[in-house]
């Protein structure tokens, strides 16, 4: 009935603010790798399907101190710059695009060199637990495939975007489209063959609509862009209002702010994942709400370039815009999701504070803009399947089995009777990816740490 039974105890979103914890619970995997049955240990069928299952060597036990997550999403990746992750962040946005950004993306005509990058980055983000990707790729249509033969063939989730830049004016001869109907013609084959692909990868992989951002495309490739997002009904996906310099750039050219501006191009909708929106105004973030667009959280990112903390308390509580989580590599230096939820709750509370020693502590800080730990876990997880309209990123009848196995060996957890709401804190906070054991994908696993924690004391729980 079921492909085969996971028992063990797991954490999940039930929204923003709540988790639920799953304790010795039987996870039942369907056929097709989604959730078909949850069932408790005083529920009826439990001891008969754990045995049952186990004789036919179809139940995974979990061992004990080990917890299953949901996968993570990570709503925003640039591929090709994991190739200068951890490096030139002292730069300030518009310069590192230029002297470090660019130069690297015009490598991956080379499809050999998009080969290595591509490979090692998908392998990197799973043992991070990153079960689904929103990627942008380079402009280059053909190792933009490749991205997505990748995710295809290594088992995770990917939504690809070829990433559209034309504007002769803004980008430099050896890196852009070469016109804005080549751009489009190039995105609409993209999507096509993407498509195509699609029907032979049991976990999906996704065509985007990508013009990199307003200063880099023209009005007609954004206006063509726009049609093709509704002609395919794909995603979309860019960045909108981040740092002062390309906030200021889109006001200049247009007297509003990008969302307006984008959404006059037909790209905002219940599809659209929109990275940054440092720079919101209440009226852009209503609007975000009514046209169903996401925002992608990168706060490491946003350290460096973003020049504001973005405002997910007041997104998800006064606006109930969908939020997720971004790692945005590599203007964020980490591939770990885990490292940005941290930042998220970190970010938020400086935010909350305000951090002008000189200024009085009423009027330091912006009131009501942190966000919890429980929080920062649903951008990562929840938030993003919302994000992106996909049953993903809980554990829940529907949802597809996608998670992580976390084994707490090695964190500091000395009694027996911790709760396990104390112990899901620990591990957000402090898992490595050492910690992350198992990640499943649609209900297959693809990856394993063969390499173990090195550890030195048993579990007490
Ligand atoms: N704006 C336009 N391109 C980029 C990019 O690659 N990274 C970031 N963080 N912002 C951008
Ligand atoms: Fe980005």
């Amino acid at each position: 009935m079921f492909k085969n039974i996971v028992k063990g105890t797991g954490f999940t979103s039930v929204d923003p603010k709540n988790i639920r914890i799953l304790e010795n619970t039987l996870f039942c995997i369907s056929e097709t790798g989604s959730i078909a049955k949850i069932i408790q240990p005083n529920e009826k069928d439990y001891e008969e399907l754990s045995e049952s299952y186990s004789a036919a060597d179809k139940l995974v036990e979990l061992k004990k101190g080990q917890y299953i997550l949901p996968g993570f999403v990570d709503l925003h990746v640039h591929a090709p710059q994991w190739a200068q992750t951890g490096t030139a962040l002292d730069l300030p946005l518009y310069e590192w695009l230029n002297t470090y950004t660019f130069p690297l993306e015009a490598k991956f005509s080379d499809l050999e060199f998009a080969e290595k990058v591509y490979s090692d980055l998908v392998s990197q983000l799973l043992r991070n637990g990153t079960t689904t990707a929103l990627y942008f790729a380079t402009v280059h249509r053909k190792a933009s495939y490749r991205l997505a033969e990748i995710c295809s063939e290594k088992g995770q989730r990917g939504l690809v975007g070829k990433v559209v830049m034309d504007d002769k004016e803004q980008n430099p001869e050896f890196y852009r489209d070469d016109t804005a109907e080549s751009a489009i013609a190039e995105t609409e084959l993209f999507i096509k063959e993407v498509q195509a692909l699609n029907k032979h990868t049991p976990q999906g992989v996704y065509p985007v609509v990508t013009p990199r951002f307003i200063p880099s495309c023209t009005d007609e490739s954004l206006r063509g862009l726009g049609a093709l997002a509704k002609k395919y009904d794909v995603h979309i996906q860019s960045h909108c209002s981040e740092s002062d310099w390309a906030h200021e750039f889109v006001k200049e050219r247009f007297g509003k702010n990008d969302a307006f501006a984008l959404n006059e191009f037909g790209l905002l909708s219940e599809k659209a994942v929109m990275a940054h929106c440092g720079f919101l105004s209440d009226q852009d973030m209503r609007l975000f709400s009514e046209t169903g667009t996401a925002v992608a959280h990168c706060p490491i990112s946003n350290a460096y370039f973003g020049n504001a903390v973005t405002p997910i308390a007041k997104l998800l509580n006064d606006y109930q815009v969908q939020v997720g989580l971004g790692s945005d590599v590599s203007g964020g230096f980490s591939p770990s999701l885990f490292d940005n939820v941290r930042q998220a709750v970190i970010s938020s509370r400086m935010l909350e504070d305000g951090v002008d020693n000189n200024c009085c502590s009423e009027k330091r800080g912006v009131k009501n803009s942190s966000i919890t730990l429980n929080e920062a876990f649903y951008l990562a997880t929840a938030g993003g399947g919302n994000s992106l309209s996909m049953p993903i990123g809980k554990l829940e009848v529907g949802f597809a089995w996608d998670i992580q196995i976390i084994d707490t060996k090695n964190l500091p957890i000395f009694s027996e009777e911790e709760s396990l709401a104390d112990l899901f804190q620990k591990i957000l906070y402090l898992s490595r990816p050492e910690n992350i054991k198992e990640v499943w994908v649609q209900g297959k696993k693809v990856h394993e740490n063969t390499l173990g924690l090195g550890v030195y004391k048993e579990n007490v729980r």
